[in-house]
């Protein structure tokens, strides 16, 4: 849980880390809650990989998906991300591009190729009903389907510009109820045992990436 990104840095070359950092910066500028944001659907995530015994590659593949899912937002106008009413139908389509900004940005180097899925198909729902492409059940790539169960966790656990987070026993119900739509039922079940039986660990979790910024960013 207590992952040092440094090492994933160190593999990359020169260029990549500097063109990463920029975008990360630029990303986390718009809006403080970004970084905990993405700490936080990493960490969580990371705690689904260890239950599947994933391979230390995708371990860091997961980590580094997870941490800059939303790296294509520094494509989308601000207009469109701070503003605190419901959003038309033309910008909601706008904020949908962010999946295909951010594939793009990182599809300019080999070295991101590994997490360019999990950066596209994050918004895919299991039962088909999602976007960019409405992939379906294992279609969507197994690391994304676990970032989609660790991401809406974060959207509801946390607070958002307009409400506070919503109690636990209410999000594990959402999580539930969203197995075999929107969630790998699998990787459901894997998460809601992690949410009863290591309860610490999500609250410690919570506790270190803890934020008193807006929350926007994530729920589309
Ligand atoms: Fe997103």
């Amino acid at each position: 849980m207590e992952y040092d990104y440094s090492n994933i840095y160190k593999k990359f070359d020169f260029e990549c880390n500097e063109c990463l950092k920029f975008f990360n910066h630029v990303d986390h500028e718009q809006d403080i809650y970004t970084k905990e944001h993405s700490d936080r659907v990493a960490s969580y995530a990371s705690l689904i990989g260890e239950k599947l015994n994933l391979s230390n590659e995708d371990m860091e593949t997961l980590r580094l998906g997870s941490f800059y899912h939303d790296i294509g937002k520094v494509g989308i106008s601000t207009k469109i991300i701070f503003k605190d009413t419901k959003l038309t139908d033309e910008e909601y389509i706008e904020m949908k591009k962010h999946t295909f900004i951010g594939s793009d940005i990182l599809s300019h180097s080999p070295t991101f190729n590994n997490i360019i899925p999990i950066v596209k198909y994050h918004h895919e729902k299991y039962d088909g009903s999602g976007y960019p492409e409405g992939l379906k059940g294992e279609e969507i790539p197994l690391l994304t389907r676990i970032v989609s169960v660790a991401d809406s966790f974060d959207a509801m656990s946390s607070d958002r510009v307009y409400r506070k987070a919503l109690p636990l026993e209410i999000v594990k119900s959402e999580i539930a109820k969203g197995s075999g739509t929107q969630f790998d039922p699998q990787i459901t079940s894997i998460f809601l045992d992690i949410l009863n039986n290591e309860s610490d660990k999500i609250h410690s979790i919570m506790h270190k990436f803890d934020n008193t910024g807006i929350n926007k960013f994530f729920e589309f």
